[in-house]
């Protein structure tokens, strides 16, 4: 059972408790009733899968004969409760239930219309606008991404595979990208994705050049590239090339990719690249100690890399005029980010975090949508375009932030890759 499952149950025995507790409210039992239809029926539409027309309308109805057999049902439980021959209570209850019968019926069926007109927009909505035709959209697009083999990058991954897309994921573990190939071959054997796999990892920059090189001689046009990787470190590491490996991984490397890769974008006018980024951003850039070798902190030094992807990529919106950057928060997530951290901060995380599923909403959202209605420079939460801190809008900064890293960065891009365009 889904937590979404598990909260329309929870409201259908709160629903009936109240019709329980107040038989004689006549609101209470219509509030109840509109919230049970409303909240069952929505709910079971969005966790039903998004592609299935006929999941969709079969949750509308289970929410709307749920309703309908709860109210009933919870009416006449309260009767039995209620019948006591020797008072007045039931046909008390009873009497006012025949003189009111009329209003009563009337609000219900009105509550059921408005539930289904609403189901029913919602159903449009989904289906045939076209920001959120799901059919197709990944037909015949190509996306290079990173961070696709565990988290919210792995369900955004095996939604684009699901749906037709040419996924080429860089993947630093071998053995994990062939078990998502499983998996995809496994939960999706109609599908007409394909999964690429190439060998690669942020903390190494030559690798990650490398990568990028076997991407080029794909001889490929690229319409997305999606950079999802992230980490977290709880104690300080370096990277294989000795820097402060969440500064290499969250940033330079992306950026490397950036600058490797967006030649290969296609420049028709929907391509985009799309960075995870998080609300974790506030604060400054360290400019004076950016690795963080003094007064080590994974917070301080996890909202510098991400305040830093934020202001780069609002800078980069400049220099790429054919395709849009957007950066995006998927909210507090289980997942493996903290997988090093101490049992606290871990029970925390678990008792705060949501679903992988959920947590990679607005990814799949951003990957979805077309260009024209998203916003470059863009950071996006909840599927919304969201403002963030006051730093995050400083130029300058985001000016000497790129200095800094195109120094780290010197040797790897000058190296020459073979280009294709
Ligand atoms: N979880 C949250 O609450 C939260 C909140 C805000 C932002 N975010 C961001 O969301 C993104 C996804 O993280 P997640 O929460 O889904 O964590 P996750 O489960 O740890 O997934 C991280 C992904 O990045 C890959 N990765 C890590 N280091 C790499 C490297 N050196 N080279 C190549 N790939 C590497 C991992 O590969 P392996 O599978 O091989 O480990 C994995 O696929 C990150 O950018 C993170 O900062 C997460």
């Amino acid at each position: 059972m889904t937590k979404a499952h598990l909260g329309i149950w929870a409201r259908i025995i709160v629903a009936i408790i109240g019709v329980l507790i107040f038989p004689y409210s006549v609101v209470t039992s219509f509030l109840c009733m509109s919230f049970i239809m409303m909240s069952a029926s929505l709910r079971l539409i969005r966790a039903s899968h998004p592609n299935s027309f006929f999941s969709s309308f079969l949750a509308l109805f289970t929410g709307l004969t749920l309703g309908i057999i709860i109210y009933v049902s919870s009416v006449l439980i309260a009767a039995l409760i209620l019948y006591d021959p020797s008072s007045e209570s039931f046909a008390y209850y009873f009497d006012y239930n025949i003189k009111h019968g009329m209003a009563f019926s009337m609000v219900t069926l009105l509550l059921i219309v408005f539930n289904t007109i609403l189901c029913a927009i919602n159903l449009f909505v989904q289906f045939y606008t076209e920001d959120y035709l799901m059919e197709n959209q990944f037909e015949n697009k190509t996306i290079f991404m990173t961070g696709g083999t565990s988290g919210l990058g792995k369900i955004a991954a095996l939604h684009a595979l699901a749906n037709g897309a040419h996924l080429i994921l860089m993947v630093r573990n071998e053995e994990k990208g062939k078990q998502l190939q499983q998996t995809f071959a496994s939960e999706y054997p109609k599908s007409k994705g394909q999964l690429t796999l190439i060998n690669g990892n942020l903390s190494d920059l030559q690798s990650t050049v490398d990568a990028c090189t076997a991407v080029q001689r794909l001889n490929v046009e690229l319409d997305q590239i999606v950079l999802n990787a992230g980490i977290m470190n709880f104690e300080r590491k370096l990277s294989q090339n000795g820097i402060e490996e969440t500064l290499q991984v969250n940033l330079l490397a992306p950026l490397l990719i950036i600058e490797k890769l967006h030649n290969l974008l296609n420049t028709e006018g929907n391509s985009k690249i799309i960075i995870t980024a998080s609300a974790l951003h506030q604060g400054n850039i360290n400019f004076n100690d950016i690795e963080f070798k003094e007064n080590y902190s994974a917070f301080k030094v996890y909202r510098q890399s991400k305040l830093g992807t934020i202001l780069l990529s609002r800078l980069l919106t400049d220099r790429f005029k054919n395709f849009g950057i957007y950066t995006q928060h998927p909210g507090v997530v289980k997942t493996e980010l903290g997988r090093d951290a101490g049992w606290f901060s871990k029970f925390i995380f678990s008792l705060m975090g949501s679903s992988p599923k959920k947590g990679a909403r607005t990814l799949i959202y951003l990957m979805e949508s077309n260009a024209k209605n998203l916003s470059t420079g863009g950071y996006y939460a909840k599927k919304l375009f969201t403002t963030t801190t006051k730093q995050s809008y400083d130029m300058v900064m985001a000016e000497g932030l790129m200095e800094v890293c195109k120094e780290y960065l010197a040797v790897y891009l000058n190296e020459n890759t073979p280009a294709v365009k």
